[in-house]
């Protein structure tokens, strides 16, 4: 059942050398992590009957007494306001009727990804179905915590990838539902995977999240190229004034005033369907997060509102300011065009980076190695 020899002889050898460390530099708080795993596990083994797989007990991640968030800007959040000058805002209002049917038929429907226990937090990763190295990079890097051994997710972070099955080949949708027998973190809806089908495609994953992971803390949204620092991710949003703002998104601003909507190109938004001439503020798509209450606001209300084109502009921009939910920004979300991104990301001053595969191996050997506090 150990599919992960490396990963396994990793932990024996750590274990070996860092004993000392590890358990004189505990989190205070670590109790009651170890026994909700504890008891996660116990439960899993009394109803399925499989073998749970062996943790070092509490030697998982170096401890070393840094925090996560020791270089990491403040403020933590910057509000986000709009400049409407010159916007009919009569226009960002929900329909009395629907009008948009949110596919929620799914060929694989991944019911289970949140199951056993609530998880505090859910990655949404956009996928494609050729990219399956890709996706077994991520599994095997940043997101690798999330998984068990056999490829169960149990903790409290879950992931999957989306994918739109309508335009698949048969050969394709296969080996999809081999990908999801393996590693079990696939969802496959029933629309048309296109570029131009990108903000449909986001509202059905949020949609999915509403129905599959309901109570979750906040989902992230990120996109194949974007390698995630999960541990300082989840101390950021213990940050974020959440008693005051339920609803929010929380990303890197785009960094135009007002942000202008593209008549030709790949972004192009007909006038017919958005008359504007800029979009209202919102953050870059590469990742950015949408809280447990925000994502069931949103599910519930995309059918009252047509689908726009630029899934970011969309779901945080335009769908953010109908529904009132508080945009928040943060520049650590590393903007997409950062150059020296493998340093900034490997001294924790970004919780998310857009990089090439080359230089994702070489930040995660650093990261691995580094890490201060498990939440
Ligand atoms: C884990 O460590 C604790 C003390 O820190 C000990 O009581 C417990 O028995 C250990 N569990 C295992 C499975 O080694
Ligand atoms: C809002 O935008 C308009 C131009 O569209 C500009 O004239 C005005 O100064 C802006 N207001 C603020 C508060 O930035
Ligand atoms: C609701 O949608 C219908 C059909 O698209 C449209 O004719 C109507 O103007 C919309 N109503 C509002 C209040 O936007
Ligand atoms: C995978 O598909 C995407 C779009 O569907 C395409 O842009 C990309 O080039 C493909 N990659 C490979 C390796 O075929
Ligand atoms: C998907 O979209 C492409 C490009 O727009 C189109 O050629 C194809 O027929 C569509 N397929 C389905 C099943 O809608
Ligand atoms: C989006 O997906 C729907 C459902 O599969 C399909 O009918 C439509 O053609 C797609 N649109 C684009 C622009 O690909
Ligand atoms: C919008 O949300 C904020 C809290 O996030 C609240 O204070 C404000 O009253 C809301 N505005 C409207 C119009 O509902
Ligand atoms: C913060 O920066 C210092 C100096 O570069 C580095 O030693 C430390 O590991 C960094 N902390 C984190 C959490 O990355």
């Amino acid at each position: 059942m150990i599919r992960h020899p490396k990963r396994t002889l990793f932990f024996v050898m750590f274990f070996a050398a860092c004993t000392f460390i590890c358990f004189r530099i505990q989190p205070s708080n670590s109790t009651h992590n170890r026994q909700s795993r504890h008891v996660v596990e116990q439960n899993f083994m009394e109803i399925t009957r499989f073998p749970t797989p062996k943790k070092s007990n509490e030697s998982f991640g170096v401890r070393l007494p840094c925090h996560p968030l020791e270089n990491i800007t403040k403020p933590y959040y910057l509000y986000i306001k709009d400049n409407m000058t010159g916007i009919d805002k009569t226009f960002f209002k929900l329909n009395d009727s629907k009008i948009t049917e949110i596919p929620m038929d799914f060929s694989t429907s991944g019911h289970h990804i949140c199951s056993w226990t609530v998880p505090r937090i859910f990655f949404a990763v956009l996928s494609v179905a050729n990219a399956s190295a890709s996706r077994l990079e991520i599994r095997e890097t940043w997101a690798s915590e999330f998984y068990t051994e056999s490829w169960r997710q149990l903790s409290q972070r879950r992931i999957a990838f989306f994918f739109g099955g309508a335009g698949l080949s048969s050969a394709q949708l296969r080996s999809l539902q081999d990908e999801s027998a393996r590693f079990g973190d696939i969802v496959v809806g029933d629309f048309n995977d296109t570029y131009d089908n990108l903000s449909l495609k986001m509202a059905v994953v949020i949609s999915w999240v509403a129905q599959y992971c309901p109570n979750i803390e906040a989902m992230v949204k990120i996109d194949m190229d974007t390698f995630v620092n999960v541990d300082a991710l989840l101390h950021l949003l213990k940050e974020l004034p959440t008693d005051a703002h339920k609803n929010y998104v929380y990303g890197n601003r785009y960094n135009n005033d007002q942000a202008p909507v593209m008549r030709t190109g790949v972004w192009r938004v007909p006038k017919t369907i958005y008359p504007f001439e800029f979009f209202p503020q919102y953050v870059y798509g590469h990742s950015y997060v949408i809280s447990g209450s925000a994502v069931k606001l949103l599910a519930k209300s995309f059918p009252y509102f047509p689908i726009i084109p630029n899934e970011d502009a969309f779901v945080t921009g335009i769908m953010s300011l109908v529904l009132n939910i508080t945009r928040l920004d943060k520049s650590a979300f590393a903007d997409l065009t950062k150059e020296d991104a493998v340093l900034t990301f490997d001294r924790g001053i970004d919780v998310t980076v857009v990089m090439k595969k080359e230089k994702r191996e070489v930040v995660w050997s650093t990261l691995r190695r580094k890490k201060c506090k498990s939440v």
